[in-house]
């Protein structure tokens, strides 16, 4: 099986992301959306960065579902969303000729939204942090789902209120207080008010028609069993509470997430997505990073910047270790390799597959936590591996590999336990093949 149009999946399966993130779950979900009914985002906000490569061309995504060009999406309640970012991805993809649409596009009104007091408290929260900030995208994610669990903030359903805008006086000005304190008085005025309610009244009118209560919708096409895609954003190790915490996200990129999205519980498929090798952006522990000029190569020839923040991604050889940990709490039945082809032409290839930590050898799936202090203090153990000569870009199936990639692939799925469903050799929709 080679083509999206001859792999099958059914009932409700979920794309998400192994690791720290980018690993090319946009991608994946492109492949598999022409076949769903409905695709739901359920994680994060616009942090996420998706690329999609298709037949329209080249599309970077920050909230916008990658299955927008094939069908229905969802932004369900626990996305925190900008709707200034949303409207510019909506206007984008119009501009281009893809239509946008309450036909495709259904925005949950119980989402809590960012606004710019979201985005500066991220900013000042990271410079508390001191030396050792998270290094976030600043977009206001922590802050926005800080909010959320405190029950305050506002939701998109607020903006339909009759006394909205004494709603919004209130909270404009409790924020302006609270960064007027965080800031020590620096910030004597942070925020206008007339221009932030200016956005929202226009994003209200904009937005009106695909605001929309989506569980139903979700339940009825999970209960009549049609194809229903979660599109995973982030990776399983930013995971707030499993993850490799204090560098983390505040959301659950988990198929728990996805459950507590939407109140659907069966799921059949769980692709998660993991590149050949390692790569993490931002700050935090990353055993298997390499600062040498491999690790130049993979950033490189991988294009390893960040699709949000534009920043250089650390990269480094296959950690087995934090991918199978990683897999396992994203809930992954089956695992998609991504990005192998950026591995083409290295003498030899590295797989980390067991840590040492405090003198004590651990291996796959015998660490007791991939918490910051038990990673940031570990060596990997390598099983070093014979490189490929000859490009794996132009390969549409398994046996089309030069043979020690497929060594290569065979080992990876050995060492993570779990069914190698995808491997995709470049950033093109046909550049994969099923297995
Ligand atoms: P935040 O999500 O902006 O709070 O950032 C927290 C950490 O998660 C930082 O290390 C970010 O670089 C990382 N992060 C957040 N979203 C993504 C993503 O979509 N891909 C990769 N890293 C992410
Ligand atoms: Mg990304």
């Amino acid at each position: 099986m080679s083509n999206s149009s001859s792999f099958k999946w059914n009932g409700t399966s979920l794309v998400l992301d192994a690791a720290w993130g980018d690993n090319g779950k946009g991608k994946i979900v492109d492949y598999l959306s022409p076949q769903a009914d409905l695709v739901i985002r359920w994680a994060g906000g616009p942090n996420a960065g998706h690329t999609v490569n298709n037949e329209h061309g080249e599309f970077k995504f920050h909230l916008i579902p990658s299955g927008i060009f094939n069908t229905k999406c969802i932004l369900a309640d626990t996305v925190v969303v900008d709707l200034d970012i949303l409207i510019h991805e909506i206007d984008e993809l119009l501009s281009r000729g893809i239509p946008v649409s309450s036909k495709n596009l259904l925005i949950s009104p119980d989402i809590t939204m960012i606004l710019d007091w979201h985005k500066k408290r991220d900013a000042l929260i990271e410079v508390a942090r001191g030396e050792k900030p998270i290094g976030t995208t600043r977009r206001g994610i922590g802050p926005a789902y800080a909010d959320r669990t405190e029950r305050i903030g506002l939701q998109i359903h607020h903006l339909f209120e009759k006394n909205f805008e004494k709603r919004f006086k209130k909270e404009f000005d409790w924020q302006t207080r609270l960064t007027k304190l965080m800031s020590g008085g620096v910030e004597k005025k942070p925020y206008d008010y007339d221009d932030i309610l200016r956005r929202l009244k226009f994003a209200r009118k904009r937005l009106e028609p695909m605001i929309q209560e989506v569980l139903p919708v979700i339940w009825k096409a999970h209960k009549e069993g049609k194809r229903i895609l979660g599109e995973g954003a982030q990776g399983a190790l930013l995971d707030i509470d499993l993850g490799t915490a204090p560098y983390v996200t505040s959301s659950h990129p988990t198929r728990a997430g996805f459950s507590a999205a939407t109140g659907v519980y069966k799921i059949n498929h769980v692709y998660a997505a993991s590149r050949a090798y390692t790569a993490r952006v931002g700050s935090g522990p990353f055993p298997t990073e390499l600062k040498d000029e491999i690790g130049d190569h993979l950033v490189e020839v991988g294009h390893e910047y960040g699709t949000t923040t534009g920043r250089r991604r650390r990269c480094g050889w296959f950690d087995a270790v934090a991918t199978y940990y990683g897999a396992h709490i994203a809930g992954a039945t089956e695992i998609a390799i991504t990005k192998l082809d950026v591995l083409d032409g290295l003498d030899e290839v590295k797989i980390c597959v067991g840590y040492i930590f405090e003198g004590k050898k651990y291996g796959i799936g015998k660490i007791p936590t991939i918490k910051n202090r038990f990673l940031d203090h570990v060596t990997p153990i390598y099983k070093t591996m014979n490189g490929w000569s000859g490009s794996t870009k132009e390969a549409r199936s398994f046996k089309n590999l030069p043979k020690n990639a497929q060594k290569y692939i065979l080992e990876l799925q050995k060492r993570l336990d779990k069914k190698i469903c995808f491997v995709s050799v470049g950033p093109k929709r046909e550049e994969m093949f099923s297995m």
